[in-house]
């Protein structure tokens, strides 16, 4: 097992109190597999994932366990965890201009990463640079190297992140919402970019993701979270073929298909929660179809097997619309 993460939780202290932003998630993920992690936006899909890279805002404090390789890496000093981070683990972030800097050329950004952590020559690292942005089917990967960051579109920037990522040959790709900035046709050529870059390089990935479209075929585990809280997780085709909590169910509805003409397409009705404000029970209870007394005072626990857990008061049977 390459991760193993148990009961994290994510608080915030803020001038109007605690929140809650994440509590006791847990997953487990193999080298090579890999794992989404879907909800709406404030479900904790971020958060979840800086935490265990001690990325944390200032105010932020993480609990629970994250076992990278059999090691504790949640919490450890930042010595330690800077040597994860930058040859075990890599992430992608939601947005690319966050991590590349403006004003220097790709070729010294890429360069740099190689001559700090692998302690390469320079005109190695150009080389190995090079050979990475076509790994990610850059054209002229080795023209483009000279340029700055603007001069490639929201797509490519994307690839030159991904090449960027894969330098030190992380055995942990985290990607959050690597495709969510782009269009719908570059964000299918992402998706299978990732796909064969893991077939080449042998690395976990977790994806994180609003997108359930893109989750199916790509990740053999799905992890639902609302609320910061677990509804539903394990074998992404058990979960997709027989959801069983009515969070997903809902989400599911809403993805759009191609043998449809996308009129009919069903969305999930109201607000995700505040999170300084949540609501009592079941985060999902007030938008929940399916809802109980017991909902709204009680939150069920997570229960199955390894391949498919839920955490939802109501028998599968019941829910039939
Ligand atoms: N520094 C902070 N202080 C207080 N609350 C925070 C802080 N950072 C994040 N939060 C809260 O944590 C919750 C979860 O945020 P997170 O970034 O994980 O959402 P997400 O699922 O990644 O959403 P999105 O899809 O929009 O990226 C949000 O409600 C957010 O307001
Ligand atoms: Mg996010």
């Amino acid at each position: 097992m390459l991760l193993d993460v148990q009961d994290l939780s994510v608080e915030f202290s803020t001038p109007d109190g605690q929140v809650q932003a994440v509590k006791n998630v847990s997953f487990t993920l193999d080298r090579g597999e890999t794992l989404a992690i879907v909800g709406e936006s404030g479900s904790g899909k971020s958060q979840t994932v800086f935490a265990m890279m001690g990325l944390l805002a200032q105010n932020g404090r993480a609990t629970g366990s994250v076992l990278f390789e059999d090691k504790e890496i949640l919490n450890a000093p930042l010595k330690e965890l800077n040597k994860v981070r930058a040859a075990e683990i890599a992430m992608i972030f939601q947005d690319p201009m966050t991590s590349l800097n403006p004003y220097r050329r790709i070729s010294e950004q890429m360069a740099e990463v190689l001559i700090l952590h692998k302690g390469m020559g320079k005109s190695d690292a150009l080389k190995e640079s090079a050979a990475m942005l076509d790994a990610v089917r850059i054209p002229e990967a080795k023209a483009r190297l000279r340029q700055y960051p603007h001069e490639f579109s929201g797509g490519m920037r994307q690839r030159v992140m991904i090449a960027m990522s894969l330098l030190c040959r992380p055995k942990l790709l985290i990607a959050d919402e690597p495709t969510t900035a782009l269009d719908v046709t570059v964000q299918a050529q992402i998706m299978t970019l990732l796909a064969e870059i893991q077939a080449e390089f042998g690395m976990a990935i977790v994806l994180i993701t609003h997108d359930l479209g893109v989750v199916a075929g790509a990740c053999r585990d799905t992890l639902v979270l609302y609320g910061g809280q677990v509804m539903e997780q394990g074998a992404t085709e058990t979960l997709f073929e027989t959801p069983t909590h009515p969070y997903t169910m809902g989400l599911l509805s809403a993805i759009p298909r191609l043998d449809t003409d996308g009129e009919d397409l069903a969305t999930i009705p109201g607000n995700p929660p505040n999170m300084m404000n949540m609501p009592e029970g079941c985060p999902f209870s007030p938008r929940c179809p399916f809802v109980v007394d017991k909902c709204h005072h009680l939150m069920p626990l997570l229960m199955g097997e390894r391949d498919h857990r839920r955490a939802c008061h109501r028998k599968v049977e019941e829910l039939v619309a």
